[in-house]
């Protein structure tokens, strides 16, 4: 009998037996193509270097070098992976070598379900010399634990040209006026709805800080300040990219050599040790795919880094959540780490320093036992009265119900593994949780189901897994149904303000939202853009 359900379960664990990922368009790929419809197999091909497709016989699309080409190709299926997305790139080598030369490279996107088709496209030079049979290669790196990379390789001949000089590749700076002014107007109604704070504010009760990246400077982040008044004021720089810089970078300094050791900061792992109120993050330094992080320590009031310190005993699984435990001034880390055919355990881990020393030490705590399904990480949030860690996984197989559980860590005394609560994910989903001491429960935004009609603060019952309404925010005609505004440590415990980053519908703007839980009051920011500020992270204004 156990031997069957095992079997069962494997089978259930390898969704990509039926789902597609990333399919070539242009240059088209080899052998079949069918982007109709998300999960289609003919995107689906793992195995270096062109997922397992011969070479085309016979004629092979033709291409100019030292020219821009245009680069369209599919993502088929999402698998976004919190803390630590990946990436897809292209790349061009002669038929038979394997010194691939990166021509565009796009980092993963946090979509609302995994059967979600988006064509991406690039313009690139292509190198100025002569192919009779080069390949291009499109790649899909996912870093989600147990997920090979996809493949798909297209045959093209380069013809070189008499072109002095590579044109420069331009960007569209030119503003949308049209999206923009119906932005505006949709605001000025929100904001005579609402209250509006007086720009700008002199002293507010919290802040965001956020990191600002542009892959048109690889080399450097920005440690910003994200006011109300739609200002992202640059507080220092420091000389280090962003999550998967390491291949912009190579690109912009025209090494492609995307194994070369440079460091960024890790995307979407961040914390606040509230008794200093600074901010903690993760370095990494070296092959992407192979993390091996450095603790940092921000001052944010010097903007600078008060201290780096490597991670002992690090065990060499990519930390997917940090948070800080104020009980014991320990930090507790989470991981995903693989079990053979088993699934993948869940570890709760802890940072500490001893005998005040660095480096910060790893400790291995909790380890649950394999589970097979609810392997995607999504957020993590503490308890700081009760000591207890809640970690929101979804289900790898259901990509439009987004079924959901909430599992619960106790770290009083013995480090233990309390219990697992499956969601009500009937009427609203969501992509973060944020625990609020005042009401013992758990809060997050949700756009309700995909297409739903209103931005929502629902209230999570972490004993039950019961999800209500707690205030109706926005129609949906105003905000994109989009999951990528969460901010680390969202609920400002002293006030019961909610923090979140929607985006307009007709731009790409963002505005700044805040939620009163107690008082159910909404205040909205002016318009600004973060779509370029990373790690968002609450912070209370005790200066
Ligand atoms: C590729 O070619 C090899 C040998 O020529 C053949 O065995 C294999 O089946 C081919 N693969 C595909 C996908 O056509
Ligand atoms: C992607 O582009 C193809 C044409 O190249 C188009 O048929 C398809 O509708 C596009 N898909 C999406 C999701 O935009
Ligand atoms: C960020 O801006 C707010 C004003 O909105 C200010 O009160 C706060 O001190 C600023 N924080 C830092 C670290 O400069
Ligand atoms: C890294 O790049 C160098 C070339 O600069 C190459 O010799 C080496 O094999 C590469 N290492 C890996 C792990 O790909
Ligand atoms: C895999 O899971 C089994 C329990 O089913 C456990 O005994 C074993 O230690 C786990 N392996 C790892 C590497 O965690
Ligand atoms: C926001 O900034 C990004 C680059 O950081 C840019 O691509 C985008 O067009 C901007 N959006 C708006 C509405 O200004």
């Amino acid at each position: 009998m156990a031997v069957s359900l095992i079997k069962v379960i494997m089978v259930l664990v390898l969704p990509s037996l039926v789902a597609g990922h990333l399919c070539l368009i242009h240059p088209r790929q080899r052998g079949d193509m069918d982007i109709s419809r998300a999960g289609s197999d003919t995107c689906f091909r793992h195995g270096a270097p062109c997922g397992g497709q011969n070479a085309s016989i016979g004629s092979y699309i033709l291409l100019f070098g030292g020219e821009q080409t245009f680069i369209k190709w599919q993502q088929n299926f999402n698998h976004y992976t919190v803390g630590y997305p990946g990436y897809m790139d292209i790349a061009i080598a002669e038929y038979g070598s394997d010194s691939w030369q990166l021509l565009a490279f796009n980092r993963d996107e946090y979509v609302h379900a995994q059967d979600h088709q988006q064509n991406y496209t690039a313009i690139v030079v292509l190198p100025n010399k002569a192919c009779d049979h080069c390949v291009i290669r499109a790649r899909y790196v996912s870093h989600k634990p147990g997920e090979q990379p996809f493949y798909q390789c297209s045959d093209v001949a380069v013809q070189q040209t008499v072109s002095a000089l590579p044109r420069v590749i331009e960007t569209n700076h030119q503003p949308k006026h049209e999206e923009f002014r119906n932005a505006m107007k949709k605001m000025q109604t929100l904001h005579s709805k609402h209250d509006t704070p007086t720009f700008p504010e002199k002293n507010p009760p919290a802040f965001l800080l956020g990191f600002s990246y542009s892959p048109f400077d690889p080399n450097s982040v920005y440690l910003v300040n994200t006011t109300m008044d739609g200002q992202v004021i640059p507080l220092g720089q420091f000389d280090f990219g962003h999550g998967m810089s390491v291949q912009d970078r190579c690109m912009k300094t025209r090494n492609m050599v995307p194994n070369t050791t440079y460091p960024f900061l890790l995307d979407s792992v961040m914390t606040v040790e509230t008794s200093s109120n600074d901010l903690i993050g993760f370095l990494h330094e070296g092959n992407t795919d192979n993390p091996s992080p450095t603790f940092l320590h921000f001052d944010i009031h010097q903007a600078s880094i008060l201290f780096k310190s490597a991670i002992g005993e690090f065990d060499g699984h990519a930390f997917s959540g940090i948070v800080y435990n104020e009980n014991d001034g320990h930090f507790y880390t989470f991981s995903v780490q693989r079990n053979e055919s088993k699934g993948f355990n869940f570890v709760v881990g802890q940072l500490h320093i001893e005998k005040n020393m660095l480096p910060y030490i790893y400790s291995e705590l909790i380890r649950t036992e394999p589970e097979p399904l609810y392997v995607n990480y999504q957020w993590m949030t503490m308890d700081q009265k009760g000591n207890r860690l809640f970690v929101l996984m979804g289900n790898e197989n259901t990509p439009d119900q987004l079924k959901a559980r909430i599992y619960i860590f106790d770290l009083n005394y013995v480090w233990k593994f309390l219990k697992m609560v499956e969601l009500d994910v009937s009427e609203y989903t969501f992509m973060s949780i944020h625990y609020y001491e005042k009401t013992g429960m758990l809060y997050a935004m949700s756009p309700g189901k995909w297409n739903g009609r209103l931005w929502t603060l629902v209230e999570i019952n972490p004993l039950t897994g019961d999800v209500v309404e707690h205030i109706d925010v926005a129609d949906m005609e105003y905000f994109k149904p989009h999951y990528g505004g969460s901010i680390f440590n969202a609920i400002n415990q002293e006030t019961g303000d909610f923090y979140h980053v929607l985006t307009l519908q007709d731009t790409n703007a963002n505005i700044i939202v805040i939620v009163n839980i107690d008082g159910y009051s909404i205040t909205y920011s002016e318009i600004t853009n973060l779509s370029h500020v990373h790690n968002l992270v609450l912070i209370k204004n005790n200066f």
